[in-house]
């Protein structure tokens, strides 16, 4: 498929990311329900990318916010669309202690459920959203963020930990497979490509497998800054994921060129502010544009050298619709993507469409 772009003279078709990618990998992008009305993003999305994930439509909160009662519609609309433009689709999440109703780890008071209880709703959750999707959806992330980014235990302190144990994720694996025995399963989480938080990640992938159960994948989500972590600590995360036996993907790819107040990389919703530096309201200063290219030319070729690495999905498309204009600060104006508000490709769009031309046919016929 060819997009005719003005930034490319007109009406000269110019090549897009996915022709590029040929068929070494795939490329992603994520999308709320609510963008699917804006022409000129669906446009985009469909000629430039391989796969969708839902931002939001597929997270517990959105598919059963009350117990009982699915609303399927929007994350419905987002497949329908995926598949329409030869898209496949990600499933995001199945566990989660961000947007996920209360009910299904507490009681009416706050306090953590009986395991069996709690062990039932996490089953009747994820087997009734997978069997829904069956056929319609490549790979699930069955458990996003589980892991802890503190010393002491290595699973987070969350409401599916207090109320069922530390197997809860392996349970979550268990319970996906059963319902759809040819699904992806993938672990997701920011961060575990650092040392760090590495180690902690391999532990739990092998809890999972010693229970007989597959792990298709492992999801690094890629929220990362403009000068860390060094692509040489994130090369060393996917070689490391990589000697483990396991493919690899980027999931939630964004660069964001403003600054941090903890100046750390990573994506923690609990850590928004509601007031922060706002450098870049009226545009990207070209040096800035430049160094945002260079970051993600650098980053590229590293991936493109490890056959293991079989998809990266940007969590976004243009500037405009990126979520980090509202987080980690509410509400400013930022500039992570490859495309700007006017859905134009930047420095960075360039940068990355010549470093897939130039590894795609390198890379053998892996089914895309
Ligand atoms: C984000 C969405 O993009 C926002 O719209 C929402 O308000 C918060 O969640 N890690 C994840 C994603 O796994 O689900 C998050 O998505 C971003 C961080």
């Amino acid at each position: 498929m060819m997009l005719v772009s003005p930034a490319f003279g007109g009406d000269v078709a110019a090549p897009t990311l996915r022709e590029a990618a040929g068929h070494r990998l795939l490329i992603g992008t994520a999308l709320s329900a609510a963008n699917l009305d804006d022409p000129a993003l669906t446009q985009l999305v469909a000629t430039q990318f391989d796969c969708l994930t839902a931002t939001n439509a597929m997270k517990p909160m959105h598919l059963q916010a009350v117990h009982g009662t699915f609303t399927f519609e929007a994350a419905d609309r987002l497949v329908a669309f995926a598949h329409a433009h030869d898209m496949q689709m990600i499933g995001h999440t199945l566990c989660w202690h961000q947007q996920s109703p209360a009910w299904l780890f507490k009681d009416e008071r706050g306090r953590p459920l009986p395991r069996e209880v709690a062990l039932a709703n996490l089953k009747e959750h994820i087997q009734a959203v997978v069997k829904h999707f069956a056929g319609k959806v490549k790979g699930w992330d069955v458990v996003n963020e589980a892991l802890s980014e503190s010393p002491g235990p290595d699973l987070r302190d969350t409401p599916a930990r207090r109320a069922i144990g530390d197997d809860y994720v392996v349970k979550a694996f268990e319970y996906a497979h059963e319902a759809d025995p040819n699904v992806e399963l993938y672990y997701n989480d920011f961060n575990i490509e650092q040392s760090f938080k590495r180690e902690r990640t391999l532990r739990l992938i092998q809890q999972i497998r010693a229970a007989g159960l597959p792990v298709n994948g492992i999801g690094i989500q890629g929220h990362w800054l403009l000068d860390s972590p060094d692509v040489s600590e994130i090369e060393a995360g996917v070689r490391a994921f990589a000697d483990a036996g396991l493919n690899v993907s980027i999931t939630e790819l964004d660069i964001d060129p403003c600054p941090r107040r903890h100046g750390t990389a990573g994506a923690d919703l609990d850590a928004q502010e509601q007031s922060g530096m706002d450098p870049y309201k009226q545009g990207l200063p070209d040096e800035v544009q430049h160094q945002l290219a260079a970051r993600y030319a650098e980053l590229f070729a590293m991936l493109l050298k490890y056959p293991q690495v079989k998809r990266v999905t940007f969590w976004g498309a243009t500037d405009g619709d990126s979520w980090l204009n509202n987080w980690p600060v509410r509400g400013r104006t930022n500039h992570p993507m490859l495309w700007d508000r006017q859905c134009q490709p930047k420095p960075a769009f360039d940068a990355v469409l010549r470093a897939l031309q130039s590894k795609s046919v390198a890379g053998a016929d892996l089914g895309k």
